[in-house]
């Protein structure tokens, strides 16, 4: 069965959502590790399920670098695959990327390749479209720009504001990470 290892910052909602479908056998994979940059509700979570959870504080490195090849020595521990970026807020180096090379998965919140970067929703709001969105894709050395794996469509609503279409859009991500690690896994069988 195939290894994923989870990274993650902060809600971890995403994270939750995947592992709900690994204990309901929708998909077929072990979560080996959680590893997250900060005390993060995602581990609280990953905890609770008891499934090995690592707080690595990036105060303890004396480089971006040397943080990352951290996080792969643990990763590597464990024996993970596919490495999912769940809310991951720090930006990985090429010591990780090229660590993992077509192994690592990320979710954005917008219909990529259009508004990369920070507040997603917010950019897609004060473009005026009218279909924002969220993208699966692998994680390449440029940010938000890997290959498209999987992405859902979500209408703008004319009274929408930030918060109400980050959280129909996170309604999608939950539903699209699944599918689109099922795809990516069956790569591995
Ligand atoms: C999600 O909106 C995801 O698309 C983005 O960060 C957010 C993480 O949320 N990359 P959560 O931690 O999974 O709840």
């Amino acid at each position: 069965m195939i290894k994923l290892g989870f990274l993650g910052s902060g809600r971890g909602s995403n994270f939750q959502a995947i592992y709900k479908n690994i204990l309901n056998g929708t998909l077929q994979a072990e979560a080996v590790v959680v590893i997250s940059n900060k005390q993060s509700k995602m581990l609280e979570i990953s905890e609770e399920h008891g499934l090995s959870s690592v707080f690595i504080d990036p105060k303890g490195f004396s480089s971006k670098e040397e943080f990352d090849a951290e996080l792969v020595k643990r990763l590597e521990s464990h024996g993970v695959d596919l490495v999912i970026l769940a809310g991951y807020m720090k930006i990985l180096t090429p010591v990780f990327i090229n660590a993992f090379p077509n192994r690592i998965l990320n979710i954005h919140p917008s219909l990529l390749p259009s508004f990369k970067g920070l507040h997603p929703q917010k950019q897609a709001l004060d473009a005026g479209v009218k279909f924002a969105g969220c993208t699966v894709h692998y994680v390449t050395l440029e940010l938000d720009s890997g290959p498209i794996i999987m992405q859902e469509v979500v209408p703008v609503l004319p009274d929408d504001n930030e918060d109400s279409l980050s959280k129909r859009i996170l309604e999608k991500e939950h539903i699209i990470y699944t599918e689109a690690i099922k795809i990516v896994a069956g790569k591995y069988n």
